[in-house]
Parts: structure tokens; sequence; C-alpha cells
């Protein structure tokens, strides 16, 4: 059967460049996936994977056969036609996002190829556009990633959409990618290239602003005695709103949400026009990881010389992903005030020792909370569902649990003797200790 399918080329092969290979070569394509740096791709050729992304290993092992890493373009050209660039776009200082990756990787193209160039990075409404002026020969597409990290393997196999976007002219190609997508179900939207970035770049915006919405109603449920969970979940049952992405805590980190929220912002913005609610929805994301500080100050009062435990350092479970995690400005603004942090992940411990470099790392949930004045849980990897919180209760200085996202119940803790304190919820936990 893969005789028959169409061998496809990837450019990049960061988490999205390889779920992108390893699944298509799981469909029985013959992959080609070209990455600059020779030492990912000698390791990806030995079937070593530095990226913690569940199922991602097994595919690859089992497709190793249809995947060949390359640094060589030649290779890549000739192996494949459609080429699925994968390349990061990542911030610069001024928010808006960086293109160079995407910029050299078409200067690489040769002119008059036949080549369908497949744009899967996240980049600014009116990328294609200059890349089809700059190349007019080549044919273009975009065809933006949704893919969740945690989750990205199992997304890209039952994708709820595939958009695809291409310009007159670039019908036939378009054709092309839609065709490789079809076995996976899910909805094809065919739109045109401008309309299909900012199909991109508005989901995770929108998505970020019902966060950050939920966060800001948490917020002011603690000030009136309302239950942030209640509420959410009487929303979501409205089928305008639904229940996804209501889930308060402190705030929303990742590779994706940060970036794409500020790129648009800075899109407009180049454009003339003030995005004012990405201005507040990017203000509340800050200002919800510091709201913890003053819960933790509640109870134990001033923070000098306090030993808080961070359970979790990733942005969210299922990876070690640390970019733009709460936890680092977290443990920051806690170090700002004097505390001593010591912090427990059970996967991204290593990625983030190198950049936290003065929190003490523990080697279980249970080591880092021995002796600590306070938790904080900041990832909700699911071993901290199954804790012995009791025992917890004994080892710590003082039973005291701020939980970031809202995941463990609260009643059970209380009983154990914590103080308990989540994110817009109402608990009915001991009185806090008048601050010393
Ligand atoms: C996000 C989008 O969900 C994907 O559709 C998109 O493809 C991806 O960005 C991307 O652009 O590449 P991801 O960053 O992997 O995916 O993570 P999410 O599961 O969306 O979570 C993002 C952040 O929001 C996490 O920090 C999470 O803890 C937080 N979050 C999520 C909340 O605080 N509350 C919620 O209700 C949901």
């Amino acid at each position: 059967m893969s005789e028959q399918l169409q061998p496809v080329g990837v450019i990049g092969v960061g988490w999205v460049g390889l779920v992108t290979a390893a699944c298509f070569a799981e469909l029985g394509h013959q992959v080609v996936a070209r990455d600059i740096l020779p030492e990912k791709v000698e390791a990806l050729s030995r079937g070593e994977v530095a990226i913690h992304e569940p199922g991602l290993e097994e595919l690859l092992r089992r497709n190793a056969e249809r995947i060949n890493f390359t640094t060589d373009m030649d290779e890549l050209l000739e192996g494949a036609r459609l080429l699925f660039v994968c390349v990061d776009t990542p911030p610069t200082y001024s928010g808006d996002a960086d293109l160079s990756r995407v910029r050299s990787v078409v200067q690489e193209l040769p002119e008059g190829s036949d080549h369908v160039l497949v744009m899967k990075s996240t980049v600014p409404a009116g990328t294609g556009e200059s890349i089809r002026r700059d190349k007019p020969d080549l044919a273009y597409v975009s065809c933006p990633e949704f893919l969740k990290e945690g989750t990205a393997v199992e997304d890209f196999m039952h994708p709820d959409r595939v958009v695809i976007g291409s310009d007159s002219g670039d019908e036939a190609a378009a054709d092309a990618v839609a065709e490789l997508y079809r076995p996976l179900g899910g909805e094809i939207l065919r739109s045109d290239v401008a309309s299909a970035e900012m199909i991109k770049l508005a989901s995770n915006a929108f998505l970020a602003t019902k966060i950050s919405f939920i966060n800001e109603i948490a917020n002011v449920c603690e000030e009136v005695g309302a239950d942030v969970g209640e509420v959410a979940k009487g929303m979501g049952l409205d089928e305008r709103i639904g229940t996804a992405f209501l889930r308060a805590g402190i705030g929303y980190g990742g590779s994706c949400f940060p970036k794409d929220v500020s790129a648009l912002k800075m899109l407009a913005g180049n454009t003339g026009y003030h995005f004012q609610l990405l201005t507040a929805v990017i203000e509340v994301n800050e200002l919800q990881k510091r709201r913890v500080v003053g819960k933790l100050e509640k109870h134990l009062g001033s923070l000098i010389g306090k030993r808080i435990a961070l359970l979790g350092l990733a942005f969210k479970p299922d990876t070690d992903d640390m970019r733009e995690a709460s936890s680092l400005v977290l443990s920051a603004r806690l170090q700002g005030e004097g505390a001593e942090v010591v912090a427990y992940d059970p996967v991204a411990a290593e990625r983030a020792s190198g950049l936290l470099s003065s929190v003490e790392m523990a080697s279980s949930a249970m080591e880092a909370l021995e002796g600590a004045d306070a938790a904080v849980l900041v990832t909700e990897w699911r071993e901290f569902a199954e804790l012995d919180w009791a025992a917890a209760a004994e080892r710590m200085a003082r039973p005291l649990l701020v939980d970031g996202r809202n995941f463990l119940e609260p009643q059970p803790l209380v009983d154990a003797g914590f103080e308990y304190e989540g994110i817009g919820r109402t608990v009915s936990s001991p009185r806090p200790a008048p601050a010393p």
C-alpha cells in the first residue's frame, strides 16, 4: 500500500515536525525529515527521542524504516514533493513572530521546482502572500497545526478539523494536501491562505481569552464566596459557550498561547489597529501567576525564610515543556519575597533545573513536601491526585496547600489537616492562623 501513497517531506524536526513525520509514516507514507542540526538528526536516526510526548517514541520506533532523517536539503527535495514546514517561529523582543527560520527554508528552495510548500508553522497572516511574491514558481499551501502537547499523536490521528488554505493557481497543490489528511476523518476546511493563517492565530487567541476570562471570574468568585467550578459548569451548559477551556488556574503557558496571542496583537498593531482585548488577556495571565504569592502571605505572613514546595513545573501535564511555564514566574516571585523554593516534577525536572538553578530539585513529591511551610500545586500531574496527603500533612512543617489548578478534592485535604486554597473555590478550611 505504501508504494501508492505520496512521500512526505518534513522540514524541521522539533515537536510539530516529529509528530507530523511519525504520524504520516504510521499512515503508510515514506517520510524524509530534514533538520539543520546534525546532532539532532543523528540522535533521531539512532532512535533517540529527546521530547516527552505520549505515544511518539513508539510510533517512531514502529515506523523507523519509513522515515529517513537527514540534514541534506537535496535528499529532501529528491525524496518528496510535498514539503511540510515545521520550523519554530518564536517571539522576538518586540512580541512579533520571528520568521527568520521560515525565511531561510524558503531561500534554500530552488526556483522552478514542482515542490509544494505546506506551512504548518504558525505565521502571521500575510506571510504566505509574501512568500509567494518571493518564490512565484513555488506552490504554497497553508495548513496550520492544531495539536496539543501531551495529546499530539491522538490529535493528529483524530483531528476535529483540518484547515487548508490556498490562493489562485495552487488549488491542485491544496487538493494533494487534502488527500493526505482525508483518511483521518475530521472536517477539511478549504479557504484562502490569509484566512487559514488567521484561523490559527484567532483560535489560540480565543482559547487564551477563555482562560483569562474564567480566571477573572474566579478572582471575583473569591470575593463573593462563589465557586468557579460551579460557575464554569453552569456557563458551559449553554452550548454557545461550551465547557472546554474554562478551568481556572494560575495562568496559561507553553510555547503557543503566550507567543500567538502576542503575535496577533502585534500583527494588528502593525496595521494600526489596537487589539485592546488581547492586551487585557495577556495582563490578566501575568497577574494570575503572581496571585499565589498573596494567597501564601495570607496564611504565612512574610515569606522570608519560608520553605515553599512547588509540585509540578511543566506548563501542563504529560509534557516536559517548560516554555512560558507559570512555575518560572512563580518561583522567581517567591524567591524575590525571600522564600526558599523546592520543586518536584516527574518529567520536566531535568529541563527545568537548567532554568531554575537556584531552586532545589526533589526526587519525589514527598521529598519536596518534607519540612515545607506550604505547597503549591503548579501542574496537574496525575500522581499528585494519588499522593498520600495525610502522610504529607505529617511531614510538612505546616500543611498548607495552594492548589493552582483546582485539581484536588478540597474536603479530604481539609480532613487530613490541610489549610486549602484553590483558585476561585469555596472551601470550609480552618481559619488562617494570624500572621506572625
Ligand atoms: C495549544 C492549543 O490548544 C492547540 O490547539 C494548538 O495547536 C497549540 O497550542 C499550538 O498552537 O501549537 P498547547 O499549548 O499544547 O496547545 O496546550 P493547551 O492544552 O492548549 O494548554 C495551554 C495552557 O493553557 C496550559 O498552560 C494549560 O494549563 C492552560 N489551560 C488550559 C488553562 O489554564 N485552563 C484551561 O481550561 C485550559
